[in-house]
């Protein structure tokens, strides 16, 4: 009985999908089901051992309100689908064709409550506000409550933010930098603590560490990445003071946006996890990712100085390393990639613009990684992932577009048990792009996918 019970135990593991050894960054992940995480503009709430995820869910086809998921880890790197934690209502601020973004879950202290607050607004971005939701177990149902009252009032600004301090007040950001502090209930507003910083100051994010507050925001660009930057203070009154950007000027914040930082505390150090989006329009769905990264201290100043493939993050001491990789390398030019259709061909990059041009590669290992030259001339790749029989084990629409080039990891598998597999990827003729309420124009203007370094981490022997 015991032998088989550890037999099947064993085999069981071999099968579960969405199994990650790390925080891979700009890659889409996948859950249990084997779908794609779909959790933007998100925070994280740690409770007990276990950490939930919630995030906008997303098609690929609209930006209308689909609701806002809820995913749980314990390591933080594999991601377990719980619950669409708020769905879209059946009419309503937050009913069918409405736009509900930046969702953020803090408990109440006082009365133990999950409240949930979101930016809510029309399709055309024009009746924004600050609302809120409740709900009495983590994963929901949250119950949509409408606007957040300050004084009676709407807060009628769009990205919003929240931040939790340390003697348990809770605090809601909205862009530009005003704060507002939360009754003792969570669900209105007792008092604006500061006023307006700046114009811009998307995406707001804070932390604090040492006494000092570090107020994080983005540009506006509408999907398009930039440069983040932030200000610090020792009070969330102000004086802030801005201290620049948090990432290598024209990396614009390595391709992402913030949305929050979760400060991940273990016995020997507090690790402050950089969370942005490298949203992905009209593909949100598919091909939106993460950007995760430990934010580096140095005095009084924050920033991501390298950007990081993988890493690992020691949950018990709070300590946060790089991911050691064993990584087979195959290059582009390699025999062992098959390719189809018409591809330019350098010492560094194979790219083709032609649609349904394909290339395929036979391997074994536990986990294969594709790296490109993303590029401002770069669309969509369909890549899929089967076994020797042909059952496709995971699939996904990644994006090889980026305003800046650049050499990326843009696909890593889930840990696979041990067998023979192939990986071919397609280009599916088509480009991130789009236009925003002012009708400027974005996104990439050409339709090519690219292929630098496949890498095969081996099997354990
Ligand atoms: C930038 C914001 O940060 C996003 O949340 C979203 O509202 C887009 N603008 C829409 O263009």
């Amino acid at each position: 009985m015991y032998v088989i019970f550890l037999i099947n135990a064993s085999y069981a593991f071999a099968q579960i999908h969405g199994k990650y050894d790390a925080i891979y960054s700009g890659t889409p992940w996948f859950d249990q089901n084997g779908n794609v995480v779909s959790a933007h503009g998100a925070n994280i709430v740690k409770e007990k051992d276990t950490f939930y995820l919630f995030g906008e869910a997303h098609t690929d086809t609209s930006n209308a309100f689909v609701g806002f998921n809820c995913y749980s880890s314990k390591d933080l790197y594999s991601w377990k689908f719980e619950s669409m934690a708020l769905p879209v209502q059946k009419s309503g601020k937050l009913g069918p064709n409405r736009v509900g973004e930046r969702p953020k879950v803090m408990k109440c202290p006082k009365t133990g409550e999950f409240i949930m607050y979101m930016h809510a607004d029309s399709l055309t971005y024009k009746d924004q506000f600050v609302g809120y939701a409740v709900s009495k177990k983590i994963k929901g149902p949250y119950q949509f409550k409408g606007p957040l009252l300050f004084n009676g009032k709407p807060i009628k600004k769009w990205d919003m933010g929240t931040f939790q301090d340390t003697d348990g007040s809770g605090y809601v950001l909205v862009h530009g930098g005003e704060i507002y502090k939360l009754n003792d209930d969570y669900k209105s507003v007792a008092e604006k603590v500061n006023e307006n910083i700046t114009s811009g100051f998307e995406s707001p994010a804070m932390l604090k560490k040492d006494g000092l507050y570090y107020f994080i925001g983005s540009h506006l660009t509408s999907w398009e990445k930039n440069d983040n930057y932030y200000y610090t203070s020792i009070s969330l009154r102000g004086p802030w003071i801005s201290q620049g950007l948090i990432a290598p000027e024209g990396t614009l914040t390595w391709n992402s946006q913030c949305t929050f930082v979760l400060p991940i505390q273990g016995t020997k150090e507090t690790t402050y996890m950089f969370m942005g989006d490298r949203w992905s329009f009209p593909k949100q769905a598919s091909s939106a990712t993460y950007v995760w990264q430990p934010l580096v201290f140095s005095g009084k100043s924050l920033s991501i100085p390298n950007y990081q493939d993988a890493w690992q993050i020691d949950l018990a001491k709070g300590i946060a390393s790089s991911k050691e990789t064993s990584d087979t390398i195959i290059k582009n030019n390699d025999k062992q990639i098959e390719f189809k259709g018409n591809w330019k061909n350098t010492d560094s990059e194979s790219k083709s613009d032609e649609k349904d041009a394909s290339f395929t590669i036979k391997f074994s290992g536990q986990q294969i990684a594709l790296y490109s030259l993303v590029s401002s001339e770069n669309g969509y790749a369909k890549v899929v992932l089967t076994d020797e029989k042909g059952k496709i084990i995971v699939k996904a629409v990644v994006d090889m577009y980026s305003k800046f080039s650049v050499l990326s990891q843009v696909f890593r598998s889930p840990v696979l048990k041990k067998g023979n597999y192939k990986l071919t990827v397609y280009n599916t003729g088509e480009r991130p792009n789009w236009s925003d309420k002012k009708k400027n124009i974005y996104g990439s203007t050409g339709n090519y996918i690219s292929i630098s370094q496949i890498k095969i981490k081996p099997h354990k022997i």
